[in-house]
């Protein structure tokens, strides 16, 4: 069993981008800009901007974080939006998701314009990733797809198994691994709430990615012999051991599932890390579209 380490891959892929930074900033004394939209008090979420915007100063991004009380209203939150669309010192901007229930998470999506659409959640940015053209692609499904490409994962003709079925990880990642690519090829089958049998589809695969946000759901009794298991579950659990009080679960019982794996990522320190990673990346691609 192979562990595979998305901090280090995620490092690699930063001092990647910071090279290139310093290349665009010594030829037109550009500064890749990324902005950030908070809304409420999900520590979640605190969590991942804060993470989002320490990872742009290590890189050499500029980064501005907005943050807005639950109470904002629908109207105020597009407005900044089309504000920042209009800001052409802004490369990139995305606004964290879940927001509260009262604002449209559609209609916020579909306000950051296209070119500055770094989380690739706008219908243009997932349109043009359905018909294979270059775009925007989402940070957790490209992050998973860089994995398996940089630790040599063949992909070509196997089965993989995506449990869950969100906009942001199971749909995507299901269509970047089923494309005609180098790291791609696959027979790929969702799973979701309400697939009968799902222990049926998981022993048949070559590659699960466990994306459905339940803790250990995926069990040893339930994968074959090695199988690649890629988990993006990252459920806070209680837990006494840390500081805060919590711990983060992935999908998958690690301890148990693990020893069949011939490659496994942990939580966390799996596909966390290359989000970010990702991200950043799709913030450079913005800067250099330009
Ligand atoms: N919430 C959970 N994952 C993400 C993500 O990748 N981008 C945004 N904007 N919100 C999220």
């Amino acid at each position: 069993m192979e562990l595979i380490d998305g901090k280090k891959t995620a490092q690699a892929i930063r001092d990647e981008i910071a090279e290139r930074v310093n290349e665009i900033k010594s030829k037109n004394g550009k500064i890749p800009h990324l902005a950030v939209i908070l809304v409420g008090e999900d520590g979640g979420s605190q969590t991942y901007v804060a993470s989002k915007v320490k990872s742009c100063g290590e890189v050499g991004f500029q980064s501005t974080k907005i943050e807005y009380p639950d109470s904002i209203t629908e109207k105020e939150l597009l407005d900044k939006i089309v504000e920042i669309n209009q800001n052409d010192d802004i490369d990139g901007l995305l606004v964290q998701l879940p927001l509260p229930k009262h604002i449209s998470e559609t209609k916020v999506l579909e306000a950051i314009s296209p070119d500055k659409d770094v989380d690739g959640f706008h219908p243009v940015s997932m349109g043009r990733m359905v018909a294979g053209m270059p775009t925007f692609l989402p940070a957790t499904p490209a992050g998973i797809v860089e994995l398996l490409s940089r630790y040599g994962i063949e992909t070509n003709g196997k089965h993989c198994v995506v449990l869950g079925r969100s906009h942001i990880v199971g749909t995507p990642v299901s269509l970047l691994l089923s494309r005609k690519a180098k790291t791609g090829n696959c027979t790929v089958t969702i799973c979701h709430s309400r697939t009968k049998d799902i222990k049926k589809f998981t022993l048949q695969a070559d590659i699960i990615i466990a994306a459905m946000g339940v803790p250990e759901f995926l069990k040893a009794d339930m994968v074959k012999e090695g199988v690649v298991v890629i988990d993006v579950g990252t459920s806070r659990v209680p837990d006494s051991s840390k500081k805060s009080g919590w711990g983060l679960k992935g999908d998958v019982d690690f301890e148990n599932v693990a020893p069949k794996c011939s490659f496994i990522t942990p939580v966390p320190g799996g596909v966390g890390p290359m989000t970010i990673a990702m991200l950043l990346k799709n913030t450079l691609l913005a800067v250099e579209n330009r």
